[in-house]
């Protein structure tokens, strides 16, 4: 049997009291770096095409980003080194929270200068698979002055500000936080992530 690791017990913890948490040790800054070169150039050669919100297909005014699905059956290096990554994750939150996590769904987003995502929940209507919201970022030296914050609504009304510098990985369970993109000076890169349970509603 393979041994327990405990790299994302103080992780777990902290999601489990709190409800979100960040991590900064996800993967190096080799890897991270692979990711954002891959993002950079996809969205170069016109792969991202402008996100829909829900199942609709018509450009939101929601959001500003353009989006590309990983798909499972055809990652990238850069996108395996990831999603082997989340799933050691996911696996560690299964041990400690006993959260049912079965699969996840990835995408790159780029938000381009003054691109933003209105106040929202990640929970899709009619469908409750997703429990945990991964947000890992790519953005090399961001600085605060930037913008470009994610920014977590809590429940006691106040907020945190989490800028999207490369490395750090957001966790916050989807059914529970609005949150939202404020507006940048730069490009913004990330992988957005949702790690699943075995839907009780919807399909
Ligand atoms: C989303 C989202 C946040 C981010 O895609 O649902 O909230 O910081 N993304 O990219
Ligand atoms: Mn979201």
């Amino acid at each position: 049997m393979t041994p327990r690791s405990d790299e994302f017990d103080t992780a777990s913890a902290t999601l489990a009291a709190d409800g979100w948490c960040l991590i900064d040790h996800l993967l190096s800054p080799m890897q991270t770096l692979a990711l954002a070169d891959e993002c950079h150039a996809l969205h170069d050669a016109q792969r991202l095409t402008p996100a829909h919100v829900g199942s609709g297909r018509v450009r939101s005014l929601l959001r500003g980003d353009s989006t590309l699905w990983f798909e499972p059956d055809a990652l990238s290096d850069a996108q395996q080194v990831f999603s082997d990554r989340i799933d050691v994750l996911r696996i560690a939150l299964n041990q400690n929270l006993l959260l049912g996590l079965v699969d996840e769904e990835s995408h790159y987003a780029m938000y381009t200068p003054g691109a933003d995502y209105a106040r929202h929940l990640d929970r899709l209507h009619g469908n409750d698979a997703r429990v945990i919201s991964a947000v890992f970022y790519l953005n090399d030296a961001w600085l605060d002055a930037e913008g470009g914050a994610l920014r977590l609504h809590l429940a006691d009304l106040s907020h945190r500000d989490i800028y999207p510098r490369s490395g750090t990985l957001l966790l916050f369970l989807s059914a529970q936080f609005e949150h939202e993109v404020l507006p940048a000076t730069r490009n913004r890169m990330s992988v957005a992530c949702w790690l699943r349970q075995r839907p009780m509603m919807g399909d």
